[in-house]
């Protein structure tokens, strides 16, 4: 029987590299479309943690894992040689930045490593990490093609970049509309067959390098607006506008305006890392990508911006950052999730410590953080706590916030959402960016 067939009759087997925030939903989907799945990762507190049922993704509850993980459904290993039982495979790993900001693709290039010593006929391989365009053209089908099968006649090649949107209620990993180009037709034909199992929706695309341009195309238009939304923020300071009330404003046309909203800084596995994924690739063809590196740079200027918004609301109660106990609410990248990944928070407070600030933290979704200097545990968020700090900095505004509250009895806040919009306060009690 052959690869499509396999497929169509729910035989094929499915196996996922990387169990994490893309990997995990996934392999959920395909179980829940009918196939068994291997997912493959090196992290063993992972995998054990899968195959108990034990979910380390916010947005796989335990109890949907437990009903998709078993014999029939997913089962997780650290044994890469298990991929050889596998007619698909999904690459999932991550795509960060070396300390130079130039793309890391190793994860990658160890996942098809992996691939290489289990490739056999009639095998699909799908890059689904966020990478630079060419990736899996110049990089992965020399590799697999070294072992003498032929992509598109002997094996298949694909790229797909994930859209997930973590802690999203409305979209999830089935209904957001699957982009996928392979490196032949036949390629696309094939991962698409299989795709349109697990997704509603498949947008094939005539090469893995379009698929791999249109991820950076999305996450390129969610950093550029939002660093110039950043940049107005910094407008309306100087000139004295409440920049929340200019967006709200502008949102009201009805065709030609989309709101973006500034805050502390990007976060996150995806925003801040993939448009220099981008950029860099365009370096290499002698191209400089300047709204790319624009918006970089106001966005990653943000976090220092917070903080001369604490030193003025301090200096206003005519403290010095130098000795002041600051509360930090929320350490997460974004509203209600726990990821704490690039999280401009951990900027804030390590740029609070560096001046000798004692910084604390609350957030009911992340327990503890690591900085280069130890690690903070989060503490609970009490009258007392509200009262003894001499700033309030809210940083991430998760819904369990009880914000009337915190602006009653904090003593001076910086609020960096508009978390605090409608709640009354005496003129000076609140510093908004
Ligand atoms: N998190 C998101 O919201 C999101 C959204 C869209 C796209 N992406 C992209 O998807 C990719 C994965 O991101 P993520 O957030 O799921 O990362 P993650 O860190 O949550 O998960 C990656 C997993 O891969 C495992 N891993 C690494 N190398 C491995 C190897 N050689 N063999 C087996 N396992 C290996 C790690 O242990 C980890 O569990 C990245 O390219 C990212 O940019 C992420």
């Amino acid at each position: 029987m052959g690869l499509k067939e396999r497929i169509e009759s729910l035989q094929a087997r499915v196996g996922i590299i990387g169990l994490g925030y893309v990997g995990l939903p996934l392999a959920c989907e395909f179980v829940r479309a009918g196939f068994a799945v291997i997912g493959i990762d090196k992290d063993r507190a992972k995998v054990d943690g899968v195959n108990r049922g034990s979910s380390h993704v916010q947005d796989v509850p335990d109890a949907l894992l437990t009903s998709r993980v078993g014999e029939k459904g997913l089962r997780a290993t650290t044994e890469v040689e298990c991929l050889g039982e596998c007619d698909a495979v999904i690459i999932c790993v991550p795509t960060p930045l070396r300390k130079t900001r130039d793309p890391d693709i190793s994860y990658i290039v160890s996942a098809v490593d992996g691939i290489v010593r289990t490739l056999h006929r009639d095998m699909l391989v799908v890059l689904e990490s966020t990478t630079y365009p060419g990736t899996t053209e110049e990089v992965i089908l020399p590799k697999l093609e070294a072992t003498g099968l032929v992509a598109g006649k002997d094996i298949y090649l694909a790229f797909s970049p994930e859209r997930v949107d973590p802690g999203n209620p409305r979209f999830n990993t089935r209904n957001t509309p699957k982009i996928l180009g392979g490196i032949t037709a036949r390629c696309t034909e094939m991962a698409a067959s299989l795709y349109r199992r697990a997704v509603d929706t498949v947008i094939p695309v005539s090469s893995t390098q379009c698929a791999e341009m249109i991820k950076l195309l999305e996450n390129t238009f969610r950093s550029v607006n939002i660093g110039l939304v950043n940049e107005i923020a910094l407008m309306c300071d100087r000139l004295q506008l409440d920049v929340w009330e200019v967006i709200d404003a502008a949102a009201t046309k009805p065709f030609g305006f989309m709101p973006f909203y500034p805050g502390p800084g990007l976060g996150g596995h995806c925003i801040p890392i993939d448009p220099h994924y981008l950029s860099w690739k365009l370096k290499t063809l002698n191209y400089y990508a300047k709204f790319i590196e624009l918006a970089s740079e106001i966005n990653s200027n943000m976090p220092h911006y917070v903080v001369t918004k604490i030193v003025d609301a301090l200096n206003s109660r005519k403290k010095a950052v130098n000795g002041s106990r600051v509360l930090v609410l929320g350490v997460a990248y974004k509203k209600d999730i726990s990821d704490v990944r690039e999280s401009p928070a951990l900027d804030v407070i390590k740029l609070l410590q560096d001046r000798g600030a004692q910084v604390l933290y609350t957030d009911p979704h992340a327990p503890e953080v690591h900085l280069d200097h130890g690690v903070l545990q989060s503490v609970p968020l009490t009258d007392e706590l509200l009262e003894g700090c001499d700033c309030v900095v809210i940083v991430t505004n998760h819904s369990a916030f009880d914000y009337p509250r915190i602006v009653e009895k904090a003593s001076v806040l910086v609020d960096t959402r508009n978390a605090t919009r409608g709640v009354q306060a005496p003129r000076g009690k609140i510093y908004k960016i």
